[in-house]
């Protein structure tokens, strides 16, 4: 990342061509697609290819991480999925239990009724709805896929038919997932895409200026609600200068070294960190455009 918080980093044209390849193999191996979306930023956490790939076929965009992100932006969202007929669930993967993985399950039969009865019509009963799941590193595929599979269940191997490699796992809902996500890479195309993907940890720290990133959130947690800094740091915000709410917030912790010279690095270390485990408070960054 440079001074101005730029953030380069780059998929290989091979790389994206690569998975692109694999991800319409795949495809054809499934009923429903879960796009999985980080719901504190469901914009930059959406793949600028996906619509293009996944094309017609059904869909569910997961807004994953709704424990983290603001409920009244989740409202927001919703409506703006419902105007534009597109089937959404909030929910929380890391849940075992969370109801809005039953509403994934009840969703998902939902929409493949359809294809279940006109294969029931042709004399095939009980042939399990497939799906797989989408999305950029670090929205959830993972914790996703552990939660949806039943503590019994067991893997259905490999098929004919099937890319070599995937495995296909019983899950709650009587369906069958494929065990590998489909890893896609984010979008780059703005400074501000980037920066949501570092402020959320979709992007590693290490290649990252955190000093330069914590600045940043800051800037943004002040424009979205200072309240909440104000709340979780006891300090007062009267000049918006990131730089002295930061020197602040470093005093209130004791972030100090010898020579009491604040300690910059692991200050920013520790606002990141509470950013990303939701202890700041529940915080959506981008919010829908219903003019688009
Ligand atoms: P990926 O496969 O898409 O790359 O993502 P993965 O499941 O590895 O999840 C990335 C991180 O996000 C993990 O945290 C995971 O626990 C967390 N996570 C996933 N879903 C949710 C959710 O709905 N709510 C919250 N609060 N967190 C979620 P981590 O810190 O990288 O790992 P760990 O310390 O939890 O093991």
């Amino acid at each position: 990342m440079d001074n101005n918080g730029n953030i380069n980093i780059n998929w290989f044209p091979g790389h994206m061509k690569k998975t692109i390849d694999l991800l319409k193999k795949n495809l054809n191996l499934v009923d429903i697609v879960f796009e999985i979306l980080d719901s504190r930023i469901p914009i930059s956490s959406k793949n600028p290819e996906i619509d293009n790939i996944v094309l017609n076929k059904p869909r569910i965009i997961v807004m994953n991480k709704c424990d983290l992100s603001n409920e009244i932006a989740n409202k927001k969202w919703k409506e703006y999925y419902i105007k534009k007929n597109i089937k959404v669930v909030f929910l929380n993967a890391t849940k075992n239990h969370d109801k809005g993985i039953e509403n994934l399950i009840r969703l998902t039969n939902d929409i493949t009724k359809g294809k279940r009865r006109i294969l029931e019509k042709k004399g095939i009963k009980n042939k399990p709805i497939r799906a797989m799941i989408v999305g950029i590193p670090n929205v959830g595929k993972s914790t996703l896929i552990n939660s949806l599979v039943n503590k019994k269940s067991a893997k259905v191997g490999n098929k004919p038919g099937i890319t070599k490699g995937n495995q296909w796992i019983k899950t709650k809902g009587n369906f069958e997932l494929l065990d590998t996500p489909g890893v896609l890479w984010p979008k780059f195309q703005d400074e501000k895409i980037g920066l949501n993907l570092a402020f959320t940890g979709a992007i590693k720290d290490e290649i990252i200026d955190i000093e330069t990133l914590s600045l940043k959130l800051i800037e943004r947690l002040v424009e979205i609600s200072p309240k909440l800094l104000i709340e979780r740091y006891g300090i007062e915000i009267c000049k918006s200068n990131a730089l002295s709410i930061l020197e602040s917030i470093a005093i209130k912790r004791g972030c100090i070294l010898k020579g009491k010279e604040i300690d910059y690095k692991r200050i920013s270390k520790i606002i990141l960190d509470e950013f990303r485990k939701g202890k700041i408070g529940r915080i959506t960054l981008e919010l829908p455009d219903f003019s688009d």
